[in-house]
């Protein structure tokens, strides 16, 4: 690991915030508490929304959907990266050592690249494809990424503590 991230981590482990979490009792739970509810609402608004792309509840209009459980996406992502900020600087030295959490992250940019190409070029022209009755592949190929990758980094998250 080049010195100058290492010494970073260092720093980071070493501010008033890492040690608190890290000696304190609760405050490190509470953090794991946050991070999980976070998940829930990133995951589970997400996973709707991504079953609606693979077809079901085909009455329900996907831009209206979408417009209604993309917010809540955007709130759960940002509680879980904040609050995995939090529990990584816990134990920054540790966690960077780890092979998975490595992978854990990239794995959240892939899933966060696909959302950002689907919200940038594809929910605009859901609505004109809705009408047509015609929705193209790209629609259910991003619902599967998403599925597929939100539980990967589910799974990476659940077994870093044991890798
Ligand atoms: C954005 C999507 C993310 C998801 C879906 C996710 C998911 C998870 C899950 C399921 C766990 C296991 C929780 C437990 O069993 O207690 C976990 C743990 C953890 N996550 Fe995340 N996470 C995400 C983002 C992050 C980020 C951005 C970071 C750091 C910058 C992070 C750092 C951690 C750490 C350090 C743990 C281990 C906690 C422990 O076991 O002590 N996570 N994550």
């Amino acid at each position: 690991m080049p010195a100058l991230f290492e010494t970073w981590l260092l720093w980071l482990e070493n501010t008033s915030t890492a040690a608190a979490i890290r000696q304190s009792l609760w405050l490190y739970p509470i953090v794991q508490f946050i991070h999980i509810a976070g998940i829930v609402v990133l995951v589970g608004s997400a996973m709707i929304f991504d079953l609606r792309l693979l077809g079901l509840a085909r009455r329900l209009s996907i831009p209206d959907l979408g417009h209604n459980l993309i917010p809540w996406s955007n709130v759960g992502f940002l509680i879980v990266i904040g609050s995995g900020f939090l529990l990584f600087i816990a134990h920054a030295t540790d966690w960077a050592e780890n092979p998975l959490f490595w992978l854990k992250i990239l794995l959240i940019f892939i899933a966060a690249l696909n959302a950002v190409i689907f919200n940038k070029y594809v929910m605009k022209r859901l609505r004109g494809w809705e009408i047509d009755g015609k929705l193209p592949p790209i629609v259910r190929i991003s619902g599967v990424i998403s599925l597929f990758f939100w539980f990967l980094i589910i799974a990476a998250g659940r077994f870093l503590a044991y890798y």
